[in-house]
């Protein structure tokens, strides 16, 4: 017999969506090495982490140099104190979980991937589009069927469940990536009661939660009356606390959770003990200062950096007259492509005119198309500069 390869490889893109980005950034730039690029592609974040969690960073370090302190293993599913840090942090939203509904992960975008493993493959998955293009990825690997529920304009990017829909596993982003839409409680309320009319369960990708003002708009599905019974909510420290580069996030796996009679919550600590030896005990020491009283005010300071970006990138739009929609409860600021222009056309028009990058709506999906994604991630004068040219180009 021939080894057969995983032939789903064959039905993905040729390429991942941010490096196309950053591969068409990176000809422009050797094309161009006079030329300074404004980059608000990507959404990788540009402030340094907090000195509380730096500290605790150093004093980790130094703990693996001593008898007394060195760590070996951790537990699987995470050290005790943070899984207890992160269950006390759902307070504020008057949410109660317990510590060991708590999983400690690498990342969002790993536990995104992973937790499929709790679900068989011939489950359908319902993506909301635009959406991150992990969840789409990740289930065409493993052979999943996939539907879509197409957002735009006439429902503000934030559609609701009907009875024709027919899903398993639905994902939710909410801050959304891309759009910046954010479901308040009552629309949330309508996917969680679809959720557990139909025995399908939630993947809710909670990752802009820090970037919520408004007080309708819920940090959590898990404010959600009956949210226990159908989500599983999927978190990461890597725009909360600038840990894109660190890595570590958190997935709560409810123990109400249950289908055929299996506990998802067991069945993910049992995931955790086969498929990984843990995160880093110094990362881990990292992140626990981030839930500290310390921590979650330092953290604020650099969102407040980027929700002023936003605002800086909001105001631009306002000027010229473009019709846009996030910024306000998320780092992303959605917009109309003026002249009806194509994503990719409008990406390459501002690379080349004025040397500022986003990402075309297309990118996250067919109902993208004619949309495109700026991040307020990126320096401050540089957003002020890029918003200054974007004002110039498109001459209002
Ligand atoms: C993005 O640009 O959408 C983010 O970088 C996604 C991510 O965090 O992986």
């Amino acid at each position: 017999t021939m080894l057969t390869p995983n032939m789903h490889y064959s039905e993905l893109k040729d390429s991942y969506l941010f490096n196309t980005i950053y591969r068409k950034t990176a000809e422009y730039q050797s094309s161009h090495p006079d030329k300074k690029i404004y980059r608000m592609g990507v959404g990788d974040v540009s402030r340094p982490l907090c000195d509380a969690v730096i500290k605790a960073l150093h004093t980790a370090v130094d703990d693996q140099a001593t008898m007394e302190h060195f760590h070996g293993y951790m537990p699987e599913s995470g050290a005790p104190e943070l899984r207890k840090a992160i269950s006390e942090y759902y307070r504020r939203f008057s949410v109660s979980v317990s510590a060991d509904e708590v999983f400690v992960s690498s990342g969002a975008c790993d536990d995104l991937g992973d937790v499929l493993e709790l679900f068989d493959k011939d489950n359908t998955v319902l993506v909301i589009e635009p959406a991150y293009p992990e969840y789409v990825d990740t289930n065409i690997l493993c052979g999943r069927k996939v539907i879509h529920l197409d957002s735009g304009e006439e429902n503000g990017f934030l559609p609701l469940p009907s009875e024709e829909i027919q899903a398993d596993i639905i994902y939710i982003c909410s801050p959304n990536n891309p759009t910046g839409a954010a479901y308040d409680r009552e629309k949330l309320r309508k996917w969680v009661d679809y959720a557990n009319r139909n025995g399908a369960v939630i993947l809710y990708d909670a990752a802009y939660e820090v970037f919520i003002e408004d007080p309708d708009i819920p940090h959590s599905i898990f404010e959600i009356p009956g949210a226990k019974t159908c989500a599983i909510e999927i978190c990461s420290l890597s725009k909360t606390a600038g840990f894109t580069g660190t890595r570590l996030g958190y997935t709560v796996v409810p123990k109400a959770l249950e289908r055929m009679g299996m506990k998802l919550n067991t069945m993910w600590a049992r995931n955790r003990e086969t498929r990984t030896n843990g995160i880093s005990y110094i990362l881990q020491k990292g992140a626990s200062a981030v839930f500290t009283k310390e921590g979650l005010e330092q953290i604020q300071k650099n969102i407040r950096v980027y929700k002023e970006n936003a605002r800086v990138l909001m105001d631009a739009f306002e000027r010229i007259g473009i019709w846009y929609c996030g910024g306000r409860n998320s780092p992303y600021v959605w917009l109309k492509c003026p002249d009806d222009m194509g994503g990719w056309e409008f990406f390459d028009y501002l690379l080349n005119e004025i040397q500022v990058v986003g990402i075309p709506g297309e990118g996250f999906g067919a109902c993208g198309k004619g949309y495109f994604r700026f991040s307020a991630f990126g320096d401050p004068e540089d957003t002020k500069e890029a918003a200054n040219r974007l004002c110039k180009l498109l001459g209002r």
